[in-house]
């Protein structure tokens, strides 16, 4: 039987972190809304100590949703962790969201501390957050950089004193993914207590490898996913939501399920998009204008005789307008003819012959022979 993978989105606190991506509290409810609505298990909403602004929005948003369990996150700070509870009391389900770095480099540059005062105030950040909530995910910031040994000592000492989930960032995005399925294996098969907790993957993109790292953590044993929509985040941004979704949907062999409603995805990042200001690139996987185009001869007429010569996926399941062959000087007749014909114009296999050599001339001339060069093609032969 599959097993479901938790998806728990970030895009309004690690994605919002992107410059010039600062939303108000009525954006970030339109999109807490929407996310809901696409089926997100948890949503952070954001960091509620950070400024009166963030409060606001978690407080409106925990206020809102219905189902999705609401999160805010939080230093290994008691002050921030009471504000954080405070923001989030309204919600039917909240989660409070606390760590502290746990790689040698941070306990010493950041925190100028010692690998066991870590530990102890890992602990004690869990316990006081677990006096507002039974839900309380911890995170080891840079786990992608800590030594494992260490790193599965910190995790049984905070499920001992009560986290429920174990957020195991890759923070700068280093981790092969082997590296990062190694790491979840290791602490799924050497931590005591693991069975009372769920590990999570949080993975930043800098080397290109979040997508693949969190499918290769959930390989490893764990079974929530942090990841934004669009990939939003600091830097080289997050997982990509829409990604991991896709994957896990269409390797149904891994044996994995979320709760996500893939027709929404491209509305939902369209939205994300035009609210945060942020172009999605075209060549994007899932959500680019280009992820269902085709503009090769060769593409184009293997797409023609059966669709999934060239696709993996019908863009309608992922909510995308339909597949588009696109014309330029590298495309062959059959995508011109079928062109022409989806503008209404039946031509014989001796007339597209004859318009080829035009039509080459002009799409040499230009990026993409467009509708309107078509129909002047047409009505030219015509003549
Ligand atoms: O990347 C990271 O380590 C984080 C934590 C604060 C969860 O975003
Ligand atoms: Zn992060």
């Amino acid at each position: 039987m599959s097993q479901k993978v938790f998806i728990f989105d970030t895009t309004l606190r690690d994605g919002e972190q992107v410059p010039g991506c600062k939303l108000n509290t009525k954006e970030k409810l339109e999109i807490a809304v929407r996310l809901e609505e696409l089926g997100v298990d948890i949503l952070e909403a954001g960091f509620p100590v950070s400024s009166p602004g963030d409060f606001e929005s978690v407080n409106q948003i925990a206020k809102t949703l219905k189902n999705t369990v609401v999160c805010g996150l939080t230093r290994a700070v008691q002050n921030d962790i009471e504000v954080a509870a405070a923001a989030l009391k309204p919600a039917k389900r909240f989660r409070i969201h606390t760590g502290i770095g746990t790689s040698d480099l941070h306990i010493k540059h950041k925190f100028n501390s010692t690998r066991e005062e870590i530990i102890e105030r890992a602990i004690k950040a869990v316990t006081i957050a677990r006096n507002f909530t039974d839900d309380v995910e911890f995170y080891a910031e840079d786990a992608g950089r800590t030594d494992n040994e260490y790193l599965a000592r910190v995790i049984e000492a905070v499920v001992k004193a009560g986290a429920t989930t174990l957020n195991i960032p890759d923070t700068t995005g280093y981790c092969l993914p082997q590296q990062y399925q190694e790491k979840m294996n290791y602490l799924y098969n050497n931590v005591p207590n693991i069975d009372k907790a769920i590990l999570s993957c949080h993975c930043h993109n800098d080397l290109g490898l979040a997508t693949a790292n969190s499918i290769a953590g959930v390989i490893g044993g764990a079974r929530q996913i942090e990841c934004t929509i669009n990939g939003l985040g600091e830097r080289a941004g997050n997982t990509a939501l829409e990604e991991v979704v896709m994957i896990l949907n269409q390797h149904k062999d891994l044996g994995f399920y979320t709760s996500i409603n893939p027709k929404l995805l491209n509305a939902v990042s369209r939205e994300v998009s035009e609210v945060m200001r942020m172009m999605v690139q075209p060549n994007k996987a899932i959500v680019g204008s280009n992820a269902f185009s085709h503009s090769s001869g060769i593409h184009q007429d293997g797409f023609l005789k059966e669709a999934q010569t060239y696709e993996i996926m019908n863009p309608a399941e992922v909510g995308a307008e339909d597949s588009k062959i696109v014309l330029t000087a590298r495309s062959g007749r059959s995508a011109l003819a079928h062109r022409l014909h989806k503008l209404g114009h039946q031509f014989t296999r001796n007339d597209i012959d004859e318009l080829y050599p035009k039509f080459l001339e002009i799409a040499d001339k230009k990026k993409e022979v467009l509708e309107a060069d078509l129909q002047a093609m047409a009505e030219e032969h015509k003549k």
